[in-house]
């Protein structure tokens, strides 16, 4: 049997158009899914829309809109996305769904039924921005620590028992180190949960739209408590006999943004271990982006579009651009100037031109066909355990979730690639020693074809491109160092990574 992997993102509000923090997360969630479907795992990978609570039904009242009309008008916009942003989820999950329901509804009775559930009314602050409680100690200049303006709330409301989870989660933080990551953020959430837990207020009575609660139908559950169980809903829950529960939960990664990490590394494992359900292997949360140095928001007109940019630069640009810039985990500044000179530098220059020269060498001087060789020199031997090596990295640093580092070990071996072609030379042996350049083209073709490998969960459509030029057709790390056959021919070859014209 393969081993497994269950990787999700968060699911997105559907207050709005999807904008680049969506794009990111599930471009950085697809690249490690993908990574691991071609490394052998048995994958699931989820993602999908969050489409109850307050802030949406705002959102449909302003668009004069029913919500459910509301909901699957914005919701759909996002499914669309996944295809442009060349992403490949096994499942799209709205928690509008049936099975949703039904799973967030099990999730509350099991809450009852382990005693973690009483009736109270809260009296307090809110803001429907973050869809959030929050104490007056927290506010800031009279709003929410994110800088959301918040309302007060006195409202009958069901409360879970977080108070009691407070000793056991910190035992669980210290038994399970690698749970939480950045350790920065971890040391965040131990030292936020040392401070003390006030017990969560988690249904809600004076809207309606959400997920009803089980018995008191006069309450619609907390979105949250909703919308993380969707982790559940994905792999089958609540019938938790099922194959696909048995077989992926519980999820090896949840990936999150900063904003949204005590709710995943808090409260979603206090409710878990009340139902009696186990916990998520890791939570990691990655940084924000800004826009040329702004904080991104609507009010300041500076939200940056996917699709206009996949539109102008193409989406494998664009998901090379989000993982490269920043290393995984920290805060990032986009600039178009920044993204045109990656694509420049790194796409065209480096990668692109590394193949097209080979290839189209290949093509005109060698009539497409690549001679198998048996006498490789010492520098040939290194170059090709070189990529061997990057593979090794490339596996450790996506277990790791350090993206950045993906990156930078193939770039490291693509810029040593067009070191060796310079050192090596091709054009000039073709006159001087025809043999040696079927060697060294020999060499570079299986260079290639292993980078192509490489950079496949990151640049799919290029990298399947370049494979089928070469005529690989199983895009596996399986065949990793298999070596071309004797007499491959290859196809012929056209640039993958068009430079972009300098901006006047
Ligand atoms: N619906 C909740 C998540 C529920 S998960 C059970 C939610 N949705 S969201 O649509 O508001 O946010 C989704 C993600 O976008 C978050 O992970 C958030 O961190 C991310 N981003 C929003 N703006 C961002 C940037 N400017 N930069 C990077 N990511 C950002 O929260």
């Amino acid at each position: 049997m393969n081993p497994t992997y269950y990787i999700t993102t968060p699911i997105y509000y559907v207050n709005d158009k999807p904008h680049i923090g969506h794009a990111y997360t599930t471009i950085a969630a697809d690249v490690m899914a993908r990574f691991k479907r071609m490394d052998g795992y048995d994958v699931m990978f989820l993602t999908g829309t969050d489409e109850h609570g307050q802030k949406v039904s705002k959102s449909a009242e302003n668009a004069g809109l029913d919500p459910q009309v509301f909901v699957d008008k914005v919701s759909k916009n996002f499914k669309d996305l996944m295809p442009i942003l060349n992403v490949t989820p096994d499942r799209f999950i709205r928690t509008t769904e049936a099975d949703h329901k039904k799973a967030a509804q099990d999730m509350w009775n099991r809450l009852i039924a382990s005693g973690d559930i009483y009736l109270g009314s809260y009296s307090g602050w809110y803001s429907v921005r973050d869809e959030a409680f929050y104490a007056e100690s927290e506010l800031v200049d009279g709003k929410a620590p994110t800088g959301a303006p918040v309302e007060w709330l006195e409202e009958p409301s069901y409360f879970f028992r977080l108070s009691k989870w407070q000793e056991p989660l910190l035992t669980f933080y210290e038994q399970n180190p690698d749970f939480i990551a950045p350790v920065s953020r971890r040391n965040e959430v131990v030292k936020f949960v040392e401070g003390g837990l006030m017990d969560l207020s988690i249904s809600r009575t004076s809207f309606n739209w959400g997920v009803k609660v089980p018995g008191d139908e006069k309450h619609v559950m907390y979105v949250w408590l909703d919308a993380l169980t969707n982790y559940l809903t994905g792999v089958g829950f609540p019938d938790i006999k099922a194959d696909s529960y048995k077989k992926f939960w519980p999820a090896d990664l949840h990936l999150v943004g900063k904003d949204i990490l005590r709710f995943h590394a808090v409260y979603w494992p206090a409710f878990l271990m009340a139902a009696g359900l186990e916990l998520p292997k890791r939570v990691f949360a990655h940084g924000w982006w800004t826009n040329e140095g702004q904080k991104i928001s609507k009010s300041l007109g500076n939200v940056i579009d996917p699709i206009e940019l996949i539109d102008q630069y193409g989406a494998d640009a664009f998901r090379y651009v989000l993982l490269r810039e920043v290393s995984f985990g920290n805060d990032g500044d986009f600039s178009i100037s920044g993204m045109r000179n990656r694509i420049n530098a790194d796409l065209a220059n480096a990668y692109g031109n590394l193949v097209q020269r080979v290839l189209s060498f290949i093509y005109k001087q060698c009539d497409g066909v690549i001679y198998a060789s048996d006498q490789l020199a010492p520098q040939d031997k290194l170059i090709l355990s070189n990529l061997e090596n990057a593979l090794k990295d490339v596996r450790e640093a996506i277990e790791h979730q350090a993206l950045h580092k993906v990156c930078d070990a193939i770039w490291q071996c693509i810029y040593d690639a067009n070191a060796y072609v310079d050192a090596e030379k091709p054009w000039s042996l073709r006159k001087e020693n025809p043999e040696r350049m079927k060697d060294v083209l020999y060499v570079l073709c299986n260079v290639i074809k292993r980078l192509a490998l490489l950079t496949f969960p990151i640049l799919p459509s290029a990298s399947k491109t370049i494979l089928l030029q070469l005529s690989v057709t199983k895009f596996v790390y399986e065949n990793f160092t298999e070596m071309m056959p004797e007499k491959h021919s290859i196809e012929e070859p056209y640039p993958v990574f068009p430079r972009i014209a300098e901006e006047v």
